[in-house]
């Protein structure tokens, strides 16, 4: 029988396995400087239908890794700048693994007493780095959705106790809609959580002074005065998706204490700028807020998935997330549940990757990444100002540069779709990575740097591949123009590698 008919008759298998895979990994990583972003190749995975006998594990693995080689997006390389994705740093990749091979539970003391202890040095250490209280509670979660969901949970709590509700006994029926101010630059994670906190996405209302979102505050302090009775949860925004820019966190914070609000800060990847003391005023008023949420994935360069949520009254995070079994014990406040402090029980140890890349680069090494990102960021801001074609949108306060592709004899109610129909020739063509957004009514790109492998030779590309791949782009709306097409719509034609692509290649 060819099969494997129990996972333990490939009990004997398993250091080949790990040594498959370790060879494969270092072979991928090795390439993925100087790799296009995203593979010119199909989506090659071989198997698709469930077997009813496995091929065990070494054949499973090589079959898997011949596809991940030819399809995998090389998104933890230097020059994806898409969406906010940072990579794994060689410590927190490392301590990933181990993490999967340790395979501990982060749910307690008890499930995993080395964990729990990681988990509660480095969240620590996290509101050291970032200037929160070391009294304010912490737990990893999965991601800053689940970072603004924990905080939220926590905000809709102390809601609920306000009007003498214990939301998490009672649920929220007979209460009023929550009141959920913001700005225009809102995340929809921070929606989407509010969605899953029963709160309705519709009740947030966003406030903003302008096309571009910037907080109204005299606004926001009218509403707070019209609703002097009543409390209300406020989101501040460290790091706009489109720009980098950041809500003035202090000043919300002044209004928020005149009234009943509880503000939450949604820090994903702005709240980095809180490592430099160039950037770290973007962030005053951090420590007054009531809880914050924060990426990992993103700008600490931890692989996925990791995030964390903060609050600066831990009975509000724990009495929204704490349940209690018999069979789960209880916990001196020593020794936290971390299970309990947000929202999955049994949790990985995601604590590894985070302790060990705290180690081994410290607070100078996440100050010198991230200040590196400031002065790319910078150098891409002055690569578009100087070119004739581009035309910068915003302000680079972090690490976001927002332009759009505007060369001259383009009418202005073409150029949303040619900045569209540009964006899927600059992804398709995949030396760098990124596509488009609408900002104050206009589409534009919006590259985000936050890969701790990202160099100068890396961002010259963004405005070099936007300015070659210019020109096709117009040709191409020209071309569906004629043909009566609506371009945005139209499928962009597969970007055969060009010998540009060679030319403008990374050289290191
Ligand atoms: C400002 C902001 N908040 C929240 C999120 C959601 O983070 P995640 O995708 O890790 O859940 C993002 C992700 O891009 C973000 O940029």
């Amino acid at each position: 029988m060819s099969g494997v008919p129990d996972p333990l008759s490939d009990h004997g298998n398993l250091a080949s396995a790990l040594d498959l895979a370790a060879r494969e990994a270092k072979a991928y990583l090795a390439a993925i400087d100087e790799a296009l972003v995203r593979p010119r190749g199909g989506v090659g995975v071989a198997a698709t239908d469930l077997p009813d006998e496995g091929v065990g594990s070494l054949a499973a693995l090589s079959e898997l890794v011949r596809a991940a080689v030819e399809d995998s997006t090389r998104s933890a390389g230097p020059r994806f700048f898409h969406f906010v994705m940072g990579g794994g740093t060689p410590a927190a990749l490392a301590a990933d693994w181990l993490t999967s091979a340790l395979d501990q539970n982060a749910y307690n003391w008890v499930s995993s007493p080395f964990a729990a202890r990681l988990e509660q040095i480095s969240v620590a250490w996290l509101k050291d780095l970032f200037g929160l209280p070391a009294t304010w509670s912490g737990v990893i979660t999965t991601g800053a959705t689940m970072a603004n969901f924990a905080g939220l949970a926590a905000a809709r709590r102390w809601w609920g106790l306000e009007q003498g509700v214990d939301v998490e006994a009672e649920g929220l029926s007979g209460l009023p809609s929550m009141k959920i101010l913001t700005s225009g630059y809102v995340h929809v994670s921070a929606l989407k959580a509010v969605a899953m906190l029963g709160l309705g996405r519709q009740r947030v209302r966003t406030l903003s002074r302008d096309g571009a979102g910037r907080i109204d505050l005299d606004a926001l302090a009218s509403e707070l005065e019209e609703r002097n009775s009543e409390p209300v949860v406020i989101i501040a925004n460290a790091g706009d998706v489109n720009t980098g820019d950041f809500d003035p966190i202090a000043e919300m914070v002044a209004l928020a204490r005149k009234h009943r609000a509880w503000v939450h800060v949604d820090g994903a990847f702005g709240l980095f700028a809180a490592v430099s003391p160039t950037t770290r005023h973007l962030v005053a008023g951090l420590e007054l807020a009531d809880s914050v949420g924060v990426d990992g994935h993103k700008w600490l360069n931890v692989p996925y998935d990791s995030g964390y949520a903060f609050v600066r009254e831990p009975k509000f995070l724990a009495g929204a997330f704490g349940v209690s079994a018999s069979y789960l014990g209880t916990e001196a406040l020593a020794r936290p549940v971390f299970g309990n402090l947000g929202p999955e029980m049994s949790r990985r140890a995601r604590s590894l990757a985070l302790w060990a890349t705290l180690r081994a680069y410290g607070r100078a090494g996440y100050r010198a990444m991230v200040e590196r990102h400031l002065a790319l960021a910078q150098r891409v801001a002055d690569q578009v100002d100087a070119a004739p074609d581009l035309e910068r949108l915003a302000d680079v306060s972090l690490n976001v540069v927002c332009f759009r592709y505007r060369p001259s004899g383009i009418p202005e109610d073409q150029l949303d779709d040619l900045n569209r129909t540009l964006g899927e020739l600059v992804l398709e063509d995949g030396r760098v990575y990124f596509g488009t957004t609408v900002f104050a009514g206009k589409v534009a790109f919006r590259p985000a740097i936050v890969n701790w492998r990202t160099r100068e030779e890396d961002t010259d590309l963004i405005v070099a591949t936007v300015r070659e791949l210019g020109a096709r782009a117009v040709a191409q709306i020209g071309a569906s123009r004629a043909m009566g097409a609506t371009p945005a719509s139209a499928k962009s034609e597969p970007v055969e590698p060009s010998e540009s692509a060679e030319v403008a290649k990374p050289q290191r």
